[in-house]
């Protein structure tokens, strides 16, 4: 499918995220409104929760991320404690019952891009940026295709506005820049060759606040 294809289908896919409780949203893939609000009842791939990860299960997402991303790609585990610890509400798994089968992740900075922000690694510096940096965007192998991930970054990108950040930002792959483009991002022509020996092309979704 092409990108403009890709585009149509993200727009009548994106969901909109709601924040009934604390720290959950529950999206509803197909008619883009809020499933149930008993996340045990959301147990089939269609109504996967979207919600934080919390601390307990931190060994089990950096499994995820370990299945998902090459080993010199991925997250080490004490970066994922830190990203937990530091940010939960923009650490988000969908959950079908009580199985993590897809993961976001990202921390706030005022970084100019990504790059400065340590990818894949323990991340200091400030904890109030007024930008997101999302670091990994992994669905499990056996669930892609479906739309998870699209659900993931839509429930992280709207964490990230209902926090009152400017922006999100990630760095992409060069064969996925038109699945963020069709999911709201636009690249910014930067380009990073640091990283696991690929080139990271910087993307940027503003709120035009
Ligand atoms: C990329 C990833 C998160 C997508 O998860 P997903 O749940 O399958 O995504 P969605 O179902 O929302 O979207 C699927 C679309 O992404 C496309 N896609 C997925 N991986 C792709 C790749 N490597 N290159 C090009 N397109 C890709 C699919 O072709 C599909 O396109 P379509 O919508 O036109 O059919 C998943 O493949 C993954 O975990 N990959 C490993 C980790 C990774 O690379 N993360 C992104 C880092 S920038």
């Amino acid at each position: 499918m092409g990108a403009e294809g890709r585009a149509d289908r993200a727009e009548g896919a994106r969901p909109q995220a709601d924040r009934r409780r604390e720290g959950e949203i529950v999206l509803s893939r197909d008619t883009g409104s809020l499933g149930a609000d008993n996340a045990d009842n959301a147990d089939t791939f269609n109504n996967a929760a979207i919600r934080p990860i919390p601390a307990e299960r931190i060994a089990e997402a950096h499994e995820l991320e370990s299945l998902c991303y090459p080993a010199d790609q991925a997250a080490t585990l004490e970066a994922f404690r830190y990203r937990q610890a530091t940010f939960p509400g923009f650490f988000l798994g969908a959950w079908e019952g009580d199985r993590l089968v897809g993961l976001v992740c990202g921390v706030r900075t005022d970084a100019r891009d990504c790059a400065d922000v340590g990818i894949k690694r323990s991340h200091g510096g400030r904890t109030d940026g007024r930008k997101l940096c999302i670091l990994s965007v992994a669905a499990h192998p056996d669930r892609r295709g479906q739309g998870l991930a699209t659900r993931l970054l839509d429930g992280v990108v709207s964490a990230a506005k209902a926090a009152g950040l400017a922006a999100v930002m990630l760095m992409s792959q060069r064969e996925l820049v038109p699945w963020y483009e069709a999911r709201g991002f636009r690249a910014t022509g930067l380009v990073h060759a640091e990283h696991g020996g690929v080139r990271w092309h910087d993307m940027r979704l503003d709120f035009g606040a």
